[in-house]
């Protein structure tokens, strides 16, 4: 039971419209692996936290944080190896060798701000292309950009959102629906151009998350990198979702439309927990910005953070995480797949690696927000935990830490089942 108590004292402090999670909120206590615990005790598997990547409190980076807390802690105007070395492999994650540069952040909105800026700085344009259902980050510059959650800010003039094919909704061929897609590209950088800001870039999420986990192809991707060069801007990839080898087949989201982006923003699964996150971009770029700008932050890749960053890419490295999100993603897909064909309200399965989604429907395909609801509320009274997503909210959003195992996800698939076949009587 949760505490009434510490409800008041939340409203107390945060007031009522700070977001929980569920309709009975939990309240957690410790955390192991893919694993929570509640104050009564209660287990709870995490299928929806990406954000500690190789799992909750591992022992590899919580060591590393501790080491390092004990030894010193201090910003980037003092040299040191630790964050040199983790800039070094951090932009060898990059196959283009193109990516060569690491600034150091402490959260997405901070990576893909100082994105903005390096493109508008290199450009001279200031227009932006986003998502019509996105979200890249809670500062002003970002939530005049932010059409995938409420805000009192009125978007930007220099703003132009362009909805994003969504396969599963789509009647048509897939080259109409990519060739209808691109024209509102085309739409955007016209006005863009004619309002005088012209395209400094476009900002997506290569796994385009908060749309829904769209499966979006790659032809798409591609003619929008190419519009939006041609007409002078940037491709700003915004990994902070799908990044550190979520998606299995590949370190990054970007690397699976087979364009290589100007500049890379990261977060979250950085640093398993600890504020840590990063803008990589090649030389040429970085070099121009800095010249002209004398960039610094104040916590933004000190050795504590940097340690902590080490120590998650020592621990993908070392358990093969990525293989295994490759492995156990296709498993996962499977398992939601053979519940998925016994409920006609699971009318899609998609994702890539250990990012997966479910959209919920009623007749005609017509998104159910109160079932994806009613879902993931049950599934949290089962003791699972997953979230939901997407422009009607009715997209199950599951992405377990990366060290889930085959049982953990026979009992997610289960559960779900459970869950659905409650709720479906
Ligand atoms: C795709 C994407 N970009 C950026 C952000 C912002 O990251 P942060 O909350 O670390 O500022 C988020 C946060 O949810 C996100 O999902």
């Amino acid at each position: 039971m949760i505490s009434t108590d510490l409800l008041a004292r939340r409203e107390r402090h945060f007031g009522p419209n700070a977001p929980l999670f569920y309709d009975e909120p939990l309240h957690m206590v410790r955390g192991d692996g893919c694993w929570m615990w509640d104050a009564d005790g209660t287990r709870y598997l995490d299928c929806y936290n990406n954000v500690p990547q190789v799992g909750h409190c591992h022992p590899h980076v919580v060591d590393a944080l501790c080491r390092q807390a004990q030894r010193l802690n201090i910003h980037t105007r003092y040299l040191n190896e630790v964050v040199l070395e983790y800039a070094e492999r951090l932009t060898g994650l990059f196959a283009p060798p193109k990516l060569d540069r690491a600034m150091f952040v402490c959260t997405g909105t901070e990576a893909n701000e100082l994105a903005l800026r390096i493109a508008r700085h290199a450009t001279g344009k200031s227009g932006v292309i986003v998502s019509d259902f996105s979200y890249h980050g809670n500062s002003g510059g970002l939530a005049v950009l932010t059409t995938g959650l409420p805000r009192p800010e009125p978007l930007a003039d220099f703003c132009r959102p362009v909805t994003i094919p969504d396969p599963f909704q789509w009647e048509g061929s897939q080259q109409d629906m990519v060739d209808t897609h691109l024209t509102m590209v085309d739409e955007a950088i016209a006005s863009l151009d004619q309002a005088g800001f012209g395209v400094a870039a476009v900002m997506f999420d290569t796994i385009f998350s908060t749309e829904g986990l769209l499966d979006v192809p790659s032809a798409y991707v591609q003619g929008v990198a190419e519009r939006v060069r041609a007409a002078g801007g940037m491709f700003i990839a915004d990994e902070v979702q799908p990044g550190f080898g979520r998606m299995g087949d590949a370190m990054w989201g970007f690397e699976r439309t087979g364009i290589v982006p100007e500049l890379v923003t990261m977060g979250k699964s950085m640093g398993n927990g600890h504020p840590l996150a990063a803008v990589v971009t090649s030389s040429a770029l970085a070099d121009a910005f800095t010249g002209d700008a004398l960039y610094f932050n104040t916590f933004g890749g000190n050795p504590v953070s940097a340690a902590v960053g080490n120590a998650v890419l020592d621990v993908i490295e070392q358990e093969a995480l990525m293989q295994h999100a490759a492995e156990l993603g296709q498993y996962l897909q499977d398992r939601l797949r053979e519940v998925a064909e016994r409920f006609d309200c699971a009318g899609d399965v998609r994702g890539r690696g250990l990012f997966a989604g479910v959209e919920l429907i009623g007749p005609g395909k017509r998104p159910d927000a109160a079932m994806a609801r009613a879902v993931i509320n049950d599934m949290r009274n089962r003791h699972v935990l997953v979230s939901k997503i997407g422009p009607a909210d009715n997209v199950l959003k599951i992405r377990p830490p990366l060290c889930i195992d085959r049982k953990e996800i026979d009992l997610l698939a289960e559960t779900l089942s459970k869950s659905l076949k409650a709720l479906t009587r």
